[in-house]
């Protein structure tokens, strides 16, 4: 990865997150044959969804990105970062829905694991049009108005984020968890 480039980064989180998706997809495939998949592997899925996709991800592009973006002239609303908060809060509505849903699903509440696939399918389908929005407008925008120092700036607030929002070593276990429940949902 080019960890000089600070939307090169997003990017290539964008591609992890799109495989947690992917994951999320066949796991309600499994539901839809009637079989519930492990209820460690819903909550392994959905923690990373909040924490990786949303906290860490989607913390970098709010606290920072939009930021200074706005600095450099793109309106923070009537445009393209309003949609993309607005779809942030979308996802982690939908998130909650899901873990409300794994919790019925423990309790043996036969509505919980249609719940989960609804709320799953509709998460799905919101971050990746969201992302696509984001790699084919958004990040373009942003390669033509920030400046060398600009991106210097977003490198090292990306780090901060890392260090204080979500803890050394994390991003790390959330690839792996990744990587292992790709590998089980194939
Ligand atoms: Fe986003
Ligand atoms: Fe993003």
């Amino acid at each position: 990865m080019d960890m000089s480039d600070p939307l090169k980064i997003l990017e290539e989180e964008h591609r992890v997150i799109e495989k947690a998706i992917g994951v999320l997809k066949r796991m309600v495939e499994t539901m839809k044959l009637g079989v519930n998949p492990a209820v460690d592997d819903l909550r392994n899925l959905v923690d990373f969804l909040r924490t990786f996709a949303d906290r860490c991800h989607h913390g970098k592009e709010e606290d920072v990105l939009f930021h200074v973006l706005e600095e450099r002239g793109v309106p923070r609303s009537g445009g393209p970062i309003e949609v993309m908060l607005q779809e942030h809060e979308q996802g982690r509505s939908l998130v909650k829905g899901m873990l409300q849903a794994i919790e019925a699903i423990e309790k043996g509440d036969k509505h919980g694991s249609i719940v989960f696939s609804e709320k799953a399918l509709s998460y799905a389908e919101l971050l990746e049009n969201h992302i696509s929005k984001e790699d084919n407008v958004l990040y373009p925008i942003g390669r033509n108005v920030l400046s060398d120092e600009d991106m210097e700036r977003l490198l090292d607030d990306f780090e901060k984020i890392e260090e204080e929002k979500v803890g050394p070593g994390v991003h790390e276990k959330y690839h792996r968890i990744v990587e292992e429940l790709s590998l089980k949902y194939r």
